[in-house]
């Protein structure tokens, strides 16, 4: 064996150490990912209420629905060590509408905004393939911004004598966990995919030029599906 074939051999076994097949995350390395985040209400409504007690138009009573949105979820990850990391969730601002059920079925009541970044201790299995499944635990802040009724709605509440309706939803607080997977393409690219459940409750509150107010609890506490492309740094 001549000392070219050799050091030849020295070469594919040293970049065969230096690039196993699968790489453990390391302490300090920081995972950026983006990709797709649909926020998924599994919401839950107390009644409709006009200044404290249940609305009643015909007897019944109505509750609130919130719909489905996608937008471009980000999040940055800290490696502690091959276990554990920290990660914060970021995303441009989901868009909702709230609409009525019961007796308000139908009705589109208010367009809303939410910020909802989402800090999270991730527990990391030990694992020597290429599939990096984990764990997640954390803590939610959401943002309720630019709440505006619809104009479907301006138009009913004005003909129940309630004009000027200005609409806010109270930020919230909340638990959330996740349970998640990298998949390493190559020492640093990556796809992710992760289900996260968010603790958001809320109020809704409209008030109007008369004093009179419209309030209702809501939990909204969605399932958000992520699937993004990551790098490591
Ligand atoms: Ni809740």
């Amino acid at each position: 064996m001549n000392a070219l074939k050799l050091l030849g051999i020295n070469a594919v076994i040293f970049s065969l150490l230096a690039h196993p097949l699968a790489y453990s995350y390391e302490s300090g390395d920081i995972i950026i990912r983006a990709g797709a985040t649909q926020v998924t209400p599994q919401e839950d409504s107390g009644p409709v209420k006009l200044n404290g007690s249940t609305l009643s138009l015909g007897g019944g009573d109505s509750e609130l629905n919130v719909d489905d949105n996608t937008q471009l979820g980000l999040n940055l990850a800290y490696v502690f060590n091959k276990n554990w990391a920290i990660e914060l969730l970021a995303a441009t601002p989901f868009e909702h509408t709230a609409s009525g059920s019961g007796e308000l079925a139908g009705l589109d009541i208010a367009d809303i905004k939410h910020l909802p970044p989402t800090l999270m201790a991730l527990y990391y299995f030990d694992t020597t393939s290429k599939l990096k499944p984990y764990l997640g635990a954390g803590v939610n802040y959401t943002i309720f911004f630019d709440e505006d009724l619809t104009s479907e709605a301006n138009s009913t509440l004005a003909g129940l004598g309630l004009t000027g309706g200005d609409v806010e939803l109270d930020d919230s607080w909340g638990l959330s966990v996740q349970a998640g997977f990298d998949y390493e393409l190559s020492d640093r690219w990556l796809v992710n995919a992760s289900v996260r459940w968010i603790d958001i409750d809320t109020e809704a509150e409209i008030t109007f030029d008369s004093g009179d107010k419209i309030t209702a609890d809501l939990e909204i506490d969605p399932f958000v599906y992520t699937v993004s492309i990551g790098y490591r740094l």
